[in-house]
């Protein structure tokens, strides 16, 4: 295979959403600790989220006010490092600036996963010599818009990285799911309904891809008890 394997491994309510109330409520987090243990457990090469998740789950500083007077950069991947383990951004048009080269977390398994930008060749030069400034990787994913097929490829192929997480949010779940690009969903099923409108379901389409949406089938690899009524379930996808 010329991409990654990749995994979507997610927390939901029995109702397939992924945001709510449900997930704060002290019942339930030794089942959130369950998903973080089984994150580590997988011992993938990288994870990748959506910008939202990565500003919601890693706060980001503001953008500087400076501004960049140097030459106009060429828009090349920039490989700053080789890490045993990444954090990969679908940022296109350059929000999250990042303070360090890599994430900063409480939990062994995201602490030190050096950062990995993905980019359209739309964004600012101050924006790239920030990255580079921080020693944070970057790569492009298109002109204006992202080509996945292309990202997960070069992601393989430039930084080495076998297995995946793909670790929401819905947005992007829905985009890897349009594109065909998850081999195997883990999910965490917490024994709670959310009927909240607002919540965001674990695969959200439409933003990106237009067309019709065809249906993905995956057979059921796995299913475990888990404390508190909860599930995981994992699933292979259907060949
Ligand atoms: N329950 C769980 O396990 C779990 C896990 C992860 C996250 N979450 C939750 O999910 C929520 C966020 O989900 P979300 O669906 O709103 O956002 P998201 O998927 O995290 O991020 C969406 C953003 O990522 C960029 N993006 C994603 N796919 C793209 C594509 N194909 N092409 C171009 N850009 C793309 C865009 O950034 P720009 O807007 O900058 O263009 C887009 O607005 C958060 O509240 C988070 O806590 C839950």
């Amino acid at each position: 295979m010329d991409r990654p394997y990749i995994i979507c491994h997610m927390v939901t309510s029995l109702d397939g959403k992924v945001t709510g109330d449900f997930l704060g409520k002290s019942a339930y987090s030794g089942l959130i600790e369950d998903y973080y243990r089984i994150h580590r457990e997988y011992g993938a090469d990288g994870f990748l989220c959506g910008r939202v998740t990565m500003e919601s789950s890693f706060p980001q500083p503001p953008a500087p006010t400076a501004v960049y007077d140097g030459p106009p950069i060429v828009r090349e991947d920039y490989i700053a490092e080789s890490a045993a383990f990444y954090a990969v951004a679908i940022d296109p048009q350059g929000k999250l600036w990042w303070s360090d080269r890599a994430i900063a977390d409480t939990d062994d398994g995201y602490n030190d996963a050096h950062i990995i930008e993905v980019l359209t060749q739309s964004v600012s030069d101050v924006f790239l010599a920030h990255l580079r400034g921080k020693g944070v990787s970057y790569l492009f994913g298109g002109k204006t818009e992202l080509d996945l097929s292309l990202v997960v490829q070069k992601l393989k192929r430039v930084f080495g990285v076998e297995t995946l997480l793909l670790e929401g949010g819905g947005i992007v779940n829905g985009s890897f799911l349009q594109e065909g690009l998850i081999d195997e969903i883990s999910l965490v099923v917490i024994p709670a309904a959310e009927p909240s409108e607002k919540a965001v379901p674990l695969f959200q389409t439409g933003h990106y891809q237009t067309g019709d949406i065809a249906a993905a089938s995956f057979r059921l690899k796995e299913a475990k008890n888990l404390d508190n009524g909860g599930l995981w379930l994992t699933y292979q996808k259907q060949s």
